[in-house]
């Protein structure tokens, strides 16, 4: 039986990706190894959104020439991929296929075409892993066009994934044991499946038999709808855990980066998501250092932070993506004073962070329990309705429980609690 490695970078819709391309090569007969130098086929599945995810992938793939079996397959897949095609079989040698984000619809012909076409016979399929809580594409592409981003470049155009196939795609997910499901997607609020919109899909998928929570990333701010917001606040599966980059905090930023929202509209969305859903998470992403930017226009990001207190943040400073608009507006930060921005910003959110955490200490939260500890015995990892994360002490529980947990303790960044009485 042939062995499979993936190397999977970036985002959750990678993470979707590869699991899409395992499937397909499970059903024709390969195994996955967590060993690199016993497997037939090495994929790495890359990330172009920062140049830093791209020179990791680079150095990663490099090493697999080296390390890998002589008669080994190497496969580069994703958005790098895509952004520089056959380019980066110039680039190191060895690699023997590409393919690029854009070519994910056409996977199967891909496989057959590149791959010891019919030698290997189909066997059940195995899902990513056990796992309790799995991935869904929903949408794929974007045509947003923020201006510092190089998605809609590599993934392509926005199109929505029909809701038949998605409600099919879950039923078989939670058939085989998944618990909680994420719907994926770059701009989850404008799905669009003839009339059927994201908050119609979040009910539909959320009456799924046997599915017990239901979670989304991401939203853009410009499509966020107070019908959504009730949805969410109203579908008891539905998590309350909200993602919404905010990006800056300063409208004059807002508009180079062509985001289409205010620093007020922005609040005004986060009033009211806290008046329909209080004890929601809300979190988000910042980039710190987009061209132009001064040190007063950072402050008002920092100030943003404080008022909005966000559960947690991504935070990154920004970097110049050939082809976007922003690559065209002079990079005229030091990369010191970007870093030293980003420190600052952190510092924030840590602070922040840990307060929200420490509120929680002496709660009881109604946790899922994701898997052990590994380090700890006797003690499992965690997930509360929002998106904080819960080490849990206790004997016997078993992935996809949803427990009712007392928090005793805050890390600042986990609580440490045990089954309430
Ligand atoms: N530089 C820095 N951060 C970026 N992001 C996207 N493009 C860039 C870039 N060129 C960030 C945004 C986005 C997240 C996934 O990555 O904050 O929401
Ligand atoms: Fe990039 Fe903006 Fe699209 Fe998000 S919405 S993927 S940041 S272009």
């Amino acid at each position: 039986m042939p062995f499979v490695y993936f190397q999977t970078f970036g985002c959750q819709m990678n993470v979707a990706d590869s699991d899409e391309l395992r499937r397909k090569l499970f059903l024709r007969g390969f195994s996955e190894t967590f060993s690199t130098i016993d497997a037939d086929l090495i994929i790495v599945n890359t990330c172009s959104v920062r140049q830093n995810a791209e020179n990791k992938a680079k150095a990663r793939i490099q090493e697999f020439t080296s390390i890998k079996k002589p008669d080994a397959i190497l496969w580069v897949t994703g958005c790098m991929a895509q952004r520089l095609g056959d380019e980066l079989k110039k680039e190191i040698r060895g690699i023997n296929l590409v393919i690029g984000a854009k070519e994910i619809d056409n996977l199967d012909s891909i496989i057959d075409d590149h791959l010891l076409a019919g030698t290997f016979n189909s066997s059940a399929v195995h899902s990513r892993t056990s796992a309790v809580s799995d991935f869904v594409t929903v949408m794929r592409g974007c045509n947003n066009y923020c201006a510092y981003c190089i998605v809609p470049y590599v993934r392509g155009d926005e199109h929505s994934i029909n809701a038949r196939d998605i409600l099919e795609n879950v039923r078989i997910r939670v058939s085989e044991g998944v618990k909680e499901i994420t719907l994926l997607g770059q701009n989850v609020n404008s799905y669009n499946d003839d009339g059927i919109d994201f908050s119609d899909l979040l009910v539909r998928v959320a009456s799924i038999d046997g599915l017990k929570r239901l979670r989304f990333t991401t939203s853009h701010p410009k499509d966020c709808s107070e019908k959504l917001i009730r949805t969410i606040a109203d579908t008891p599966q539905c998590c309350h855990h909200i993602h919404l980059p905010m990006q800056a905090g300063s409208d004059r930023i807002l508009q180079a980066m062509n985001r289409r929202y205010s620093v007020s509209d922005y609040m005004k969305l986060i009033d009211m998501i806290r008046k329909h859903i209080p004890d929601a998470d809300i979190t988000t992403d910042i980039i710190v250092g987009f061209p132009t930017e001064t040190e007063d226009e950072f402050a008002q990001t920092v100030q943003l932070v404080r008022d909005v207190r966000y559960t947690t943040a991504f935070m990154f400073a920004y970097s110049a993506r050939e082809g976007t608009k922003a690559a065209n507006l002079t990079d005229d930060l030091p990369r010191k004073e970007k870093l030293e921005r980003l420190g600052r910003l952190i510092a924030t959110q840590t602070d922040i962070t840990k307060a929200i955490y420490d509120s929680m200490v002496g709660r009881t939260l109604e946790v899922m329990v994701n898997g052990r500890q590994e380090k700890r015995e006797k003690h499992w990892m965690g997930q509360d309705n929002g998106c904080k994360r819960v080490l849990i002490a206790c004997d016997n529980a078993q992935s996809g429980m949803i427990l009712k947990i007392k928090a005793q303790r805050s890390s600042g960044m986990t609580l440490i609690g045990e089954l309430s009485a």
